[in-house]
């Protein structure tokens, strides 16, 4: 049977334009400066020049108010715009395409929506992590264990952990800055692929549109999407970092845990259980960043086999780029709240320090401050603590006389190194829990934010 509305579907399945209308105000801006190069390059005359600018103006103001007639027929933003302009101000608008193609034009039009995303995502980057410190800050008085493989471990500061998040996102907001190097060299000017035969000025266009340099080679610059690899990456790493802190979240809410009370707003409940406070949120954070690596991994599919240069492969990544920027915004402005209002149960977490054989290492250090070796400590220590659980008693609760019969050098003074807190206190390296190192590192972070904020208000102006 004859489809005939075949070529219809085939010509919205070949469009990008659901997409990439969001590039509309980067594709005028790129437009705009593209003219103004060409009239002063004397490629077009100054009256050309100002009839395109002035059609150029009052499509933004059509696209802004939701009056602009977007046509699918025409696959994309470039052309939609291209040809209201046309329409707008006859054939002379034909000229604005003058040495330039779709391909460096869409490559130009990504590159600057990315700078301008980054800069929005670092300066929440900056306000979780300044969440994060006054957290930790407001909580310098909560112990908790510390885990490893999800097994009590040591006693460290419920604030040492939270900034241990910190240190994370710092390096995601590298990694942002490393991207924002990616997108320093201006692909316009390329042409199709191989440059373009006008006396075009890049430099001129590169330095009105914040470029560093010029990419310095055509057919590079029009098939490279690695700027947006390396950003879907960072949008990677970033994620899960939220989703191991919001699964941290989900198991300290919990009633096993009983850590932390989330707010109300982060809270559902069920329909039929009423005790119920779902951690939906942190849950979907953590789902989200899955997301997110899977738009890495679709696109780094999309580009390993593609020849030199543009191939329409290149068009599906759109979906994954806007994807990730919502995704990693939204997920941002919730963890950040959800930090931001959690309340901590200081009570529960220092009573999960006295079960667990916490100070079970301390005892061992305070051995070899005897004079015995670390093993030897080790196997003595391990016996106390295996008797220890056999009875279900704390480590704490064992006599003097007891601990001598396992290693004569035990003496008055070790009840003192049984105490979880001074457990923290003893570890007072650069980067220990210590409360006097995790002031420090407050402090520090402080400054650091502070310098931080300063660097990106520097690179908006
Ligand atoms: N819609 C295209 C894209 O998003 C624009 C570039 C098209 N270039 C071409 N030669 N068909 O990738």
């Amino acid at each position: 049977m004859k489809d005939l509305l075949f070529p219809d579907f085939l010509k919205s399945f070949g469009a990008s334009l659901p997409w990439d209308r969001r590039l509309y105000k980067q594709d005028i801006l790129g437009s705009q400066v593209h003219c103004r190069m060409l009239a002063k390059q004397g490629i077009i005359s100054r009256e050309e020049e100002e009839l395109i600018l002035k059609g150029l103006g009052e499509i933004l103001r059509e696209i802004e108010s939701g009056e602009f007639p977007f046509s699918m027929e025409l696959e994309d933003i470039h052309m939609n715009i291209e040809r209201r302009l046309m329409e707008k101000i006859g054939d002379v608008g034909g000229k604005l395409h003058t040495a330039r193609s779709r391909n460096d034009q869409v490559a130009l039009d990504e590159r600057l929506y990315l700078r301008e995303e980054i800069r929005l995502i670092e300066a929440q980057l900056l306000e979780l992590m300044e969440t994060l410190v006054d957290k930790a800050q407001a909580s310098l008085r909560a112990i908790m264990p510390g885990y490893t493989h999800l097994q009590r471990a040591q006693p460290v500061l419920f604030s040492h952990h939270l900034m241990a998040y910190y240190e994370m996102f710092r390096r995601d907001l590298r990694r942002m800055e490393g991207c924002m190097e990616g997108l320093s060299e201006l692909p316009l000017g390329s042409g199709a692929l191989a440059g373009v035969d006008f006396p075009i000025d890049r430099e001129f266009v590169a330095k009105e549109l914040g470029f560093k340099r010029v990419c310095r080679n055509s057919m590079d610059a029009v098939s490279d999407r690695d700027f947006l690899l390396e950003f879907l990456s960072a949008c990677s790493i970033l994620g899960i970092h939220m989703s191991r802190l919001c699964e941290e979240i989900v198991l300290w809410s919990s009633q096993e845990f009983g850590f932390i009370k989330l707010a109300d707003l982060f809270c559902t409940g069920s329909s039929i259980m009423p005790q119920k406070r779902n951690p939906d949120y942190a849950e979907l954070i953590r789902a989200k960043a899955g997301l997110m690596v899977g738009n890495l991994v679709s696109m780094l599919m999309v580009m390993k086999g593609l020849p030199l240069a543009y191939n329409k492969d290149m068009q599906e990544d759109k979906r994954p780029m806007f994807e990730t920027v919502d995704t990693v915004k939204d997920c941002l402005r919730v963890v950040t709240q959800m930090i931001r209002t959690m309340e901590v149960n200081s009570t529960r977490m220092a009573m999960a320090t006295e079960e667990g054989y916490l100070t079970a290492t301390d005892l061992a250090d305070y051995l070899v401050e005897k004079g015995r070796p670390f093993r030897k400590a080790h196997g003595v220590v391990a016996e106390i603590v295996r008797s220890c659980v056999e009875r279900g008693v704390p480590l704490r609760s064992l006599g003097l006389e007891e601990l001598k019969s396992y290693d004569e050098a035990f003496d008055e003074d070790v009840y003192l190194v049984l105490d979880p807190r001074a457990s923290i206190e003893r570890r007072a390296t650069r980067g220990g829990t210590a409360t006097s190192r995790v002031m420090e590192a407050l402090e520090e972070a402080r400054r650091e934010l502070e310098e931080l904020r300063a660097a990106l208000k520097g690179a908006e102006a």
